[in-house]
């Protein structure tokens, strides 16, 4: 059975789309059949990240009925595959956002794991992408602001009636002057299911446009998304910081 994640959190620029990308990248290579989902169609990154910023075909020529689903699904280097939104504005006027969970659903025959990148803030692009999947997962900072909006963020998936299946914490420096992860699990009262550290590979990796799982698979940020991704797959880790800080 296929599973649909969606990653939204709120306040922009958090790391939803890296942290969509390389879970995605570090799922497929455990072995997974995944597709990453541009679902953030006004401002879309997913192809950026990738190195697709212009194709032909898109997610918004779908949602307008001018292309088939398999029509916009590409295969990047690393077997990874994408279903990319327009650079373009010129259609955004007309993209019905309500037709993404028909476009999932025919996304579900094609591929084990579909993950969808949202935009910023909780409106009705972000609402869309939230009702097409099964479970959502929100990513947060160690800051106030951040987390406040991952609250409102768990808030809209209550109203919505969909489940969250935890938190991934990004950036994370360890510092005695961010806010602490026990303070995130007491405020957002959801389970943490990644903790990436801040790592100057990240920004390495977007020049290369490649995954940093894929082009720095040592680094300390894809130690985390890989640990993530098995946490997902529900294979155990042996006892570490995970089983210490949030004793699952
Ligand atoms: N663990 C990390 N270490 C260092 N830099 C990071 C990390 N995670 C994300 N970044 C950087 O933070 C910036 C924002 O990340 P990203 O684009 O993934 O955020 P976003 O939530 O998708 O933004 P938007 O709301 O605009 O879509 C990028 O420059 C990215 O490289
Ligand atoms: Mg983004």
């Amino acid at each position: 059975m296929a599973r649909v994640y969606s990653i939204v959190s709120g306040k922009g620029g958090t790391g939803k789309t890296s942290s969509a990308i390389n879970l995605a990248a570090a799922l497929n290579s455990l072995g997974e059949d995944v597709i990453v989902v541009d679902a953030n169609i006004s401002t879309p990154n997913v192809g950026i990240h990738l190195g697709a910023p212009i194709v032909p075909v898109t997610l918004n020529h779908v949602l307008t009925n001018r292309a088939e689903v398999t029509e916009a699904i590409y295969k990047h280097e690393s077997g990874l595959k994408i279903l990319p939104s327009s650079l373009s504005t010129q259609d955004l006027g007309r993209i019905k956002h309500e037709n993404l969970v028909q476009v999932v659903k025919q996304l579900k025959r094609l591929s084990k794991y579909i993950i969808l990148d949202s935009a910023a803030g909780l409106g009705k692009e972000t609402e869309a992408s939230i009702l097409a999947s099964d479970e959502v997962i929100i990513v947060t900072q160690p800051e106030m602001p951040a987390v406040t909006d991952a609250l409102k963020a768990v808030k809209l998936c209550e109203q919505l009636g969909k489940p969250v299946k935890g938190f991934i914490l990004t950036r994370h420096r360890w510092k005695k002057s961010e806010m602490q992860v026990e303070n995130i699990l007491d405020m957002l009262e959801i389970p943490a299911v990644g903790l990436i550290p801040e790592d100057k590979n990240m920004q390495k990796a977007l020049m290369l446009k490649s995954p940093i799982v894929n082009s720095y698979p040592k680094s300390k940020a894809s130690k985390a998304y890989f640990e993530t991704a098995r946490r997902l797959l529900g294979i155990k880790e042996e006892k570490g910081f995970f089983e210490r800080i949030f004793g699952s």
